[in-house]
């Protein structure tokens, strides 16, 4: 699918063609080189690292320290796969500390970096774009706001709610983000915003009308089978796989 190392620019490309963009997270070597070998075109290191793989009960306990050991694990795969990471909760609060914590996880290999929220971190994006920073946006439900939200939510019910969101995306284009990931947005505006924004819509959740989607790879494989989202169809169980294979080999043990 993608046989030459994915940039930035292919994702704007990709749209142009009607070319659609699956896309997956990762947090590790082993599930980085595995996703790469099927030739998905983008990976995220997610901050729902905090949830499938620290065991925190939300996003927000997940800090720049835990980002970036996650992202040199990834980018130690030297995926194909264009590699992103999110900036995780309050660490882009000012222009100057989203620049300095996006730096760290460049360098620590992500060639992109994702914040949450729309015209209120505009100066953050712009401030990132002038320091040559690639950045995906992400509106609808924000997840790193769940605890002020009290849930995950969908977004673009109500008229205000449609408003804010395609202020919010046309503020990320204007600033110069590359893509902009839309999570749980009513798939009819997901759709709209999609067709008004010259740059790629990533859903999760969101419908079938973006022109990518992403999943949590946990959710796709079955690895964290305590909770699913409902919009997902796991394509594996692989929870059960393993609890399989190791009550067959305590048996062998045993024998
Ligand atoms: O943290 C994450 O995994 C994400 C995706 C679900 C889009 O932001």
């Amino acid at each position: 699918m993608a046989p030459e190392k994915v940039t930035v620019e292919f994702l704007n490309r990709w749209k142009a063609e009607g070319r659609p963009i699956p896309a997956l997270t990762t947090y590790d070597y082993p599930t980085t080189r595995l996703l790469d070998e099927t030739g998905i075109p983008f990976l995220l290191v997610g901050d729902s690292l905090g949830m499938v793989v620290l065991g925190y009960p939300d996003t927000t306990h997940v800090t720049m320290e835990h980002m970036v050991h996650h992202v040199r694990a990834c980018a130690r795969a030297k995926p194909r796969a264009l590699l992103a990471a999110d900036l995780p909760y309050r660490s882009y609060e000012s222009p100057d500390q989203a620049v300095s914590n996006a730096r760290r996880l460049m360098d620590a290999g992500a060639e992109a970096v994702k914040a949450e929220g729309g015209r209120v971190i505009q100066p953050q994006v712009e401030a990132l774009r002038a320091a040559g920073i690639p950045f995906i946006g992400h509106l609808g439900m924000l997840p790193q706001h769940v605890v002020e939200e009290g849930g995950y939510r969908k977004k673009g019910r109500s008229e205000s709610e449609v408003k804010a969101l395609l202020a919010d995306a046309d503020a990320l284009t204007e600033a110069g983000a590359l893509a902009i990931v839309l999570e749980l947005v009513i798939p009819d505006v997901a759709r709209q915003i999609t067709r008004r924004i010259p740059i790629p819509t990533i859903g999760i959740g969101s419908g079938p009308d973006c022109d990518g989607q992403i999943l949590v790879t946990h959710d796709l494989i079955g690895t964290f089978p305590w909770f699913t989202p409902g919009f997902v169809k796991p394509k594996l169980n692989a929870s059960q796989l393993m609890r399989q294979a190791v009550d067959d080999w305590i048996r062998e043990v045993g024998r």
